[in-house]
C-alpha cells in the first residue's frame, strides 16, 4: 500500500525503493521469499554493487532509514511515481518525470478528475496520474497488447492502486475506447504511433462540456499529422513544446578578485587573491530529445454546436 500515501513502517509485501547512489536506484520487494525461474520459492536476496539485500531485513524497517548491505548500505525509500519511473521494469520506451509534470499541468488534473490513456506501455505516466486524480478521479488506461495490459494490471493492484484505474485491451485507433467510456473523461492523453487516428474516438470520450487532449510523439511528422487532424476537429488552443530540462550543479569555486585599483594588466599580476564562492555550473552535456508534447481544448458541446451553426451561416 506504500504507493496510495505515506507511511512509516514497511510492511510485508510492500515495495520499496533501495537508493544507494544517484544512479543506482532500484526497487525491491519487502518479502522474505521469491519464486525462481524454475519455478523454486527462494530465499529473497537482492544484489548490489555494494553487496547483497536480504528482502526480509527490510520488513519492519522505517520508510527513509539506513538499511545494511553485505559491504555497504542503503537507504530505503517510500516509492513516489518520479522514483517508480527512474527504477520500474521497462516493458516499452517509458515517459520521463520532465515530461510527466507538463502533461499533468497542462491537463489540469487534479483530485477527481477522470481521465483515459492509451497505450498503457510500462505504466510509468499512468502511476503519476492515478496520484493526482485519486481519491475520487479515475484513470481508465488502454493498451492493444494483451501482456502489458496484465503486467500493468498487476503491478497497479500490487502498489495499492487497483481502485483508482481499470485497464483493458483495445485497439483504440481501430476501435475506439469503447461506449461505456462515451463522455466521461476530462482529459485523454495519447502515447501511440499513429495519435491522429484515436483523436475522433478521444472527442466521444470526452465530457460534453469539453476538455484537454494531449499526444507525445518523438517524431515532428506524428505532430504535424496530429494538429492537422486537431484543426480539423474543431479543437483549439493547438500547441506542441518540448522539454528539455536543464539541471545545474552546485560547486565551490575560488574565484580571482580583479585589481582594478593599481595599474597594468591584471593577468601579469603576480599575488592574486581569490575568494570562495558558491556558484551554479551549467552542465557540460544537456539532456537530449524524448519528445514534443501536443495539448489542444476541446470546447463544451453548445459552443462547437453554435460554431458549426455560425459557419454555416457565413457559408
Ligand atoms: C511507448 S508505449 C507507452 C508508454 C507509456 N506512456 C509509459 O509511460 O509507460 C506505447 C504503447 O502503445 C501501445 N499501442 C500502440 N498502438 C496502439 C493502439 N492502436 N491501441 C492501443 N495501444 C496501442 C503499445 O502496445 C505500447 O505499449
Amino acid at each position: 500500500m506504500s504507493f496510495d500515501g505515506y507511511k512509516s513502517l514497511i510492511n510485508e509485501g510492500d515495495t520499496v525503493i533501495l537508493y544507494l547512489t544517484i544512479s543506482q536506484i532500484y526497487h525491491v520487494k519487502a518479502q522474505k521469499s521469491v519464486i525462481n525461474k524454475k519455478g523454486v520459492e527462494v530465499e529473497n536476496v537482492f544484489q548490489t554493487p555494494y553487496g547483497a539485500l536480504k528482502g526480509a531485513d527490510l520488513i519492519g524497517a522505517v520508510y527513509g532509514s539506513k538499511v545494511q548491505l553485505s559491504k555497504g548500505w542503503g537507504y530505503a525509500l517510500q516509492p513516489t511515481p518520479e522514483l517508480w519511473t527512474l527504477t520500474l521494469p521497462h516493458r516499452t520506451q517509458i515517459i520521463y518525470t520532465p515530461d510527466i509534470s507538463m502533461i499533468l499541468l497542462q491537463l489540469e488534473l487534479c483530485p477527481g478528475k477522470v481521465v483515459v490513456e492509451s497505450g498503457t506501455g510500462s505504466g510509468s505516466l499512468s502511476h503519476a496520474i492515478i496520484r493526482a486524480v485519486k481519491p475520487h478521479g479515475h484513470l481508465y488506461t488502454f493498451d492493444f497488447h494483451e501482456v502489458r495490459c496484465t503486467i500493468a494490471r498487476e503491478e497497479f493492484e500490487d502498489h495499492g492502486l487497483g481502485k483508482y484505474v481499470t485497464v483493458a485491451q483495445r485497439d483504440v485507433c481501430a476501435n475506439g475506447f469503447g461506449d461505456d467510456i462515451n463522455e466521461k473523461a476530462d482529459a485523454v492523453f495519447l502515447d501511440l504511433p499513429h495519435p491522429w487516428l484515436a483523436i475522433p474516438h478521444a472527442i466521444r470520450a470526452l465530457k460534453p462540456s469539453g476538455g484537454r487532449v494531449a499526444s507525445f510523439s518523438p517524431c515532428i511528422e506524428q505532430v504535424q499529422k496530429t494538429c492537422l487532424e486537431l484543426n480539423k476537429l474543431g479543437f483549439q488552443e493547438i500547441e506542441t513544446m518540448e522539454i528539455l530540462q536543464t539541471q545545474y550543479n552546485v560547486q565551490k569555486k575560488q574565484i580571482p578578485i580583479l585589481d582594478l585599483k593599481t595599474p597594468g594588466n591584471n593577468s601579469e599580476k603576480k599575488e592574486k587573491e581569490f575568494k570562495s564562492c558558491v556558484t551554479a555550473i551549467a552542465p557540460a552535456q544537456q539532456a537530449g530529445h524524448t519528445g514534443y508534447l501536443t495539448f489542444a481544448t476541446l470546447s463544451p458541446i453548445w459552443a462547437r454546436q453554435n460554431n458549426n451553426s455560425v459557419k454555416e451561416e457565413i457559408n
